[in-house]
């Protein structure tokens, strides 16, 4: 059911302002969305006042400092701090990102740091993942065969059939798509969204699975793939510089190839 007006206690208030440490000349600001379940408060926003000269370069340089030297209790996810693993996927000066590869310089002014919008928070910058990753599950992404795997030897694949996998192996589940796609944010438990509608196809165009035509046959509804109507934010804000938007018309052309 779409919701028109925010509920009274997820209005965002002003916050708590940190200032720079003592004798910092090179400061960078940045408001950061904070959000705490238990204790009952609605959001805010706390501005940190950071000494560039002794931060690293990225945005998730800058969180990490913040919660090392300046607040503790700043929450947030990370890993990997090189693009791989997704999970320090946030909005950075509104656009949808990863915090480890988002270079700090690249914002003029202020940073504002929020969680991934239209996802409900865990605390702070920690999105709620559950829905997407059950809506991942339920494409069943894994390589499924019939035949008998040829003996000693991995099922093999011609090169140009590998190609096939380029620009769809390489996604890294950030979920920075699925969170600027409008049609996830009004629909999002029917559904599936561009990140995994990618998943999807990445397993339907492998040569060696053999449950395309069921894979299909799941996605052959008006909700799960049907409600992508090519806007496009997905494939503009992918930090991987994916094309979900383009995974997702090859998905919608095999529907109408395989009724002829
Ligand atoms: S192209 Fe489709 S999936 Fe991508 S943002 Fe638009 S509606 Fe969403
Ligand atoms: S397609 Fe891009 S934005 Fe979407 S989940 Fe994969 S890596 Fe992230
Ligand atoms: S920390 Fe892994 S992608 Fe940013």
């Amino acid at each position: 059911m779409v919701e028109f007006t925010l509920p009274a206690n997820s209005k965002i208030g002003k916050g708590k302002t940190w200032p720079k440490a003592d004798g910092a000349t090179n400061v960078k600001r940045f408001n950061i969305y904070r959000w705490n379940g238990d204790d009952g408060k609605n959001p805010q926003v706390d501005t940190y006042e950071v000494d560039m000269d002794q931060c690293g370069p990225m945005v998730l340089d800058a969180l990490i400092k913040i919660k090392n030297e300046i607040d503790q209790t700043l929450t947030f996810r990370r890993s990997c701090r090189e693009g791989i693993c997704g999970s320090c996927a946030m909005n950075i000066d509104g656009t949808n990102t990863l915090a480890c590869t988002k270079f700090i310089d690249e914002v003029k002014g202020e940073v504002n740091v929020y969680p991934l919008p239209h996802m409900s928070v865990v605390k702070d910058l920690v999105p709620d993942v559950n829905t997407v990753y059950a809506q991942l599950s339920a494409i069943e992404p894994w390589m499924k065969t019939q035949s008998p795997p040829p003996p000693d030897k991995e099922r093999l694949q011609s090169p140009e059939d590998r190609r096939k996998l380029d620009g769809l192996y390489e996604c890294i589940l950030c979920f920075c798509c699925s969170t600027s796609c409008p049609s996830y944010w009004w629909n999002g438990e029917r559904y599936l969204g561009p990140a995994v509608l990618l998943q999807a196809y990445r397993w339907i165009v492998d040569s060696r699975d053999e449950y395309t035509g069921d894979r299909l046959d799941a996605l052959e509804d008006p909700f799960r793939l049907y409600r992508c109507h090519t806007i496009m934010n997905c494939s503009k804000t992918c930090p991987k510089g994916l094309n979900p938007a383009r995974a997702i018309a090859e998905i919608k052309k095999l529907m109408i190839q395989r009724q002829f």
